[in-house]
């Protein structure tokens, strides 16, 4: 069964429940219409973006019930978000991304009619690249507004912790992270902050795989799926060189989140952090500033691509005029210049409008946003933009869920195999197409 009809069939069972039978949440007197958002932003970062947000919302007369569900890449969300869907009563929104929007629109409970007057009036189609629409549309109209663009590829550095290790610049290539990485370890500092977690495991998989294989063979491996690529010698390679930057990793990651990891960085204990610019968050609301503070720089031999991950926010059939009337107004606000430049600029993200793509530095945005704008730009014409896997733009949850469990073994069994484990990812994500 494919995860279309898996997603479905657990889904149907749904229409078994009544709607009605659940409460409506409680309204404020003088509100105009209350709506329910589900969203794993919770980090101290993230909730200073989202509560962006949540207070225009609520200045606009509407009642905001936060339904955070903590667990960083969202996979903890998922599982809730499906649950609920089970039980008749899914939320009016939902963070959801990539593929997963047309399979939660394929079970019939994602709203087709309810964008529609905000997506003609405000034009969203000449708003976004087509790439960005296509993944909010289902069948032409609109179940989803983009929220924003965050590229995964990023090595994150603390520039003063480099300094005391004796490293006189960022690493570009594998052989400088990894005499980078032997040097902070050297200096009694941990090279990688890293949390062990499943999620966190493939973002670096796939930053390795980029640079071992090329803008061809993760498209071919990672997008495509093709069993050659996901089991041939350059996979096998890949896998080699990952099992080698695991070593610097922190060896009190196992299990940890991963802002936890990124303060190790930003306090001075480890000197890097593979991570997606959501991670510039945490650094934002340290009061860090990019470019003197810190670094970002793209993971080594990967400044030719950008992985994209776009958070969306999906919007729920419900039967209240007042849930659907809030749905409207956080579509609108959250394609508006000023909401994309202020919850981007505390998220660590990029806007997903291209007119403001490409004027960023009238926007105040940091270094680091600039230069994830012009990569974006530009890697979109090269064909080096590339949906990330780790974070759900490239597969459905299914195949992706294949993924984990493979990077994840490899990385955490000492006498794991290289040439087996690129096997054993063929055969997996063969079984969860
Ligand atoms: C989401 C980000 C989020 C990160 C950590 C990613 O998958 O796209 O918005 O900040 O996970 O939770």
């Amino acid at each position: 069964m494919n995860a279309i009809s898996r997603l479905a069939t657990v889904i149907s069972l749904a229409s078994l429940l009544p709607l009605s039978a659940f409460p409506l949440s409680t309204l404020a007197a003088d509100s105009k219409g209350s709506v329910e958002v589900v969203h794993w932003w919770t980090s101290g970062g993230e909730k200073a973006a989202v509560d962006v947000l949540k207070a225009q919302v609520e200045k606009d007369g509407f009642t905001w019930k936060d339904g955070a569900v903590a667990g960083g890449g969202g996979a903890t969300a998922m599982t809730v978000l499906k649950s609920r869907a089970v039980a008749g009563n899914p939320p009016g929104v939902a963070q959801i991304k990539g593929p997963d929007i047309q399979e939660w629109a394929s079970t019939g409970l994602l709203d087709t009619d309810v964008l529609k007057d905000a997506a003609k009036t405000e034009k969203w189609d000449s708003l976004l690249d087509k790439k960005v629409s296509d993944t909010v549309k289902y069948e032409g109209d609109y179940v989803a507004v983009p929220v924003n663009i965050h590229r995964v590829n990023w090595l994150w550095i603390n520039p003063e912790v480099f300094k005391k290790a004796g490293i006189e610049k960022a690493p570009t290539t594998l052989q400088e992270f990894y005499a980078a990485g032997d040097k902070l370890k050297a200096a009694g500092f941990i090279a990688l902050a890293h949390g062990g977690q499943p999620w966190q495991d493939s973002t670096v998989f796939e930053a390795v795989v980029l640079s071992v294989m090329g803008v061809d063979g993760y498209k071919k491996a990672l997008v495509d799926l093709d069993n050659g690529a996901l089991t041939g010698p350059e996979m096998v390679k890949a896998l080699t060189e990952l099992k080698k930057v695991a070593t610097y990793m922190d060896a009190d990651g196992k299990g940890q989140d991963w802002n936890l990891e990124a303060a190790k960085v930003i306090n001075g204990k480890a000197g890097m952090q593979i991570m997606g610019d959501w991670a510039k968050s945490e650094w934002t609301a340290a009061k860090k500033v990019a470019g003197k503070d810190y670094e970002c720089v793209a993971f080594p031999g990967t400044d030719k691509a950008f992985t994209y991950n776009i958070d969306s926010l999906a919007v729920f059939k419900q039967k209240d005029k007042g849930t659907a009337a809030a749905q409207q107004d956080i579509a609108k606000i959250v394609l508006g210049e000023n909401f994309q430049k202020v919850f981007s600029i505390n998220k660590g993200s990029i806007p997903v409008r291209i007119d403001m793509l490409s004027d960023m530095g009238k926007y105040g945005f940091d270094s680091c946003a600039q230069t994830a704008a012009k990569d974006f730009l530009a890697d979109a014409k090269s064909g080096g933009l590339q949906p990330s896997m780790a974070h759900n733009m490239a597969t459905t949850l299914a195949v992706q869920g294949a993924f984990f469990d493979v990077v994840t073994n490899f990385i955490n069994d000492p006498k794991a195999d290289p040439a087996i484990a690129a096997k054993q990812l063929g055969t997996a994500v063969k079984a969860a197409k």
